[in-house]
């Protein structure tokens, strides 16, 4: 019997589309079920293909064996994330990514993977953590089982992702193949094959879930009023309501405990500089940690100024004759705001998206580190450890588990207030010290989004990816 799991490249069909004034044509074979037992629909996924591949031709130097395979997820907030596909009006849509890569020459594969809010008939959880990585996972195994069959090389997979889904990207390529997976991955009925990729695209992962609320409040203790947008969806179109309010006095009383708290974590980390200096944290937040993320901040401010940006409409930046000579830190802080409240991940209240991730079964959210539930304000459980650290790409760093992505590139906007600095420089700069190939910059005046200098990422893959 032929494996359920076996990719057919028969049943196709095809579209072409004018991207950037240029012709695409492309088949697609979509609705495909990655999972030999799956437990939700949304275990399905979608592959494009240029057209050119069958046809014996290149496209950008790659042909139907060499071509990348690039993985695109939607998952946002933790939320379930669809498979997509060009033109889906779907607001979690990233279908113009799609096109992008197809006439850049890639292979596109986009899988369906669950999230935190779903549920079965019986109204038990199913989307609860690890599920969204297990999907992933599944995904990457139905890939690579289907070497050969599925045009594109599977030993040059890159995943993207924003936000959450930034972290999914991250998580891909830390965990690969790790232990932990094996169990539910076994019961899925997941394709025998591995799950580690070539490359990670990750913007602003919101991830290190665990020591989040403290860099929050390393970056954002003193800083009292907060500013969000309240996101709802009418008619598939996201309505963005502004909200603002102010610390109360007990998160006051939080903060400055949460704040103490990051510089332990950090310097236990023992990250050290591109030349070997050990990057360090004083016990009031100051030092060599805190450097060089504001040097790379005024970086991101000369790049933006060289390239005729007003770098001063943030406070803090300092210009002199055309020369980003000071970011004020406080002064900067205060001017891209505060966005949460304390502690900005595991509220109190259970009612954070990382609250409801850590659920289980039959519960909808849990908290997630000691610290909230210490300080819990409703009857609440403490999610598992060992989950909570297999979810965090940082695991896998500090303790060799798993077969580790060479090639990383993460962004995080400089107006990003979603989760501190701190996080996406832990991780780029751990993954350096580790030996990675890492490309890590702040871009300046971006706020919390993604897949905004595709031409830049994809001539990054394209480096690791054309025949020289
Ligand atoms: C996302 C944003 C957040 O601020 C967060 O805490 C979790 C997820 C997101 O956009 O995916």
């Amino acid at each position: 019997m032929t494996s359920p799991l076996r990719f057919d490249d028969t049943t196709y069909q095809s579209a072409t589309t004018t991207v950037d004034g240029v012709a695409v044509t492309y088949r697609y074979f979509t609705g495909l079920t990655y999972v030999a037992q799956p437990v939700d629909d949304i275990q399905k996924l979608n592959v494009f293909v240029p057209e050119a591949y069958f046809n014996g031709q290149h496209v950008n130097g790659y042909n139907r064996v060499s071509a990348p395979i690039f993985m695109p997820n939607t998952v946002g907030g933790y939320m379930p994330g669809p498979r997509d596909y060009p033109r889906n009006s779907q607001p979690f849509s990233r279908g113009e990514t799609i096109l992008k890569a197809l006439k850049q020459g890639y292979v596109v594969v986009s899988a369906g993977v669950r999230g935190r809010t779903q549920t079965n008939f019986q109204g038990e959880y199913i989307g609860k953590a690890p599920a969204f990585i297990v999907d992933m996972k599944a995904a990457v195994r139905y890939v690579k089982f289907n070497a050969g069959r599925l045009p594109g090389d599977p030993d040059k997979i890159i995943t993207n992702g924003t936000s959450a889904g930034g972290a999914t990207s991250a998580l891909m390529g830390a965990s690969g193949n790790a232990d932990f997976f094996d169990t539910p991955l076994l019961a899925l009925g997941a394709a025998p094959a591995t799950d580690d990729v070539f490359a990670v695209s990750a913007y602003c992962p919101i991830h290190n879930l665990e020591h989040a609320d403290a860099a929050y409040e390393w970056e954002f203790s003193g800083i009292y009023q907060w500013h969000r947008q309240k996101i709802r969806v009418v008619n598939n179109r996201r309505i963005c309501t502004p909200v603002h309010g102010k610390l109360t006095p007990a998160e006051r009383r939080l903060s400055p405990i949460l704040k103490a708290d990051f510089s332990g974590y950090l310097n236990e980390l023992h990250l050290t500089d591109d030349i070997g200096r050990p990057l360090t944290l004083t016990p009031e937040g100051n030092g060599s940690f805190k450097d060089v993320i504001i040097a790379q901040l005024r970086q991101s401010a000369q790049e933006a100024l060289t390239a005729g940006v007003d770098v001063t409409k943030y406070a803090g930046v300092t210009v002199v004759a055309g020369q980003v000579t000071d970011l004020n830190w406080d002064r900067y802080l205060r001017s891209i705001t505060r966005m949460k409240g304390v502690p900005a991940f595991d509220t109190l209240d259970l009612s954070s998206p990382e609250a409801d991730l850590f659920g289980s079964r039959l519960v909808a959210a849990k908290h997630f580190t000691p610290f909230a539930q210490d300080h819990t304000a409703v009857t609440s459980q403490l999610a598992d450890a060992d989950l909570v650290a297999a979810i965090d790409p940082l695991t896998y760093l500090l303790k060799p588990q798993s077969h580790i992505a060479q090639h990383w590139r993460i962004r995080h906007g400089a107006a990003d207030r979603d989760t501190s600095f701190a996080i996406p420089m832990i991780l780029a700069t751990k993954l350096k010290n580790n030996g990675k190939d890492v490309d890590f910059t702040f871009p300046w005046a971006t706020p919390h989004s993604g897949d905004y200098d595709l031409p830049e990422l994809f001539s990054w893959i394209d480096n690791l990816c054309q025949p020289r």
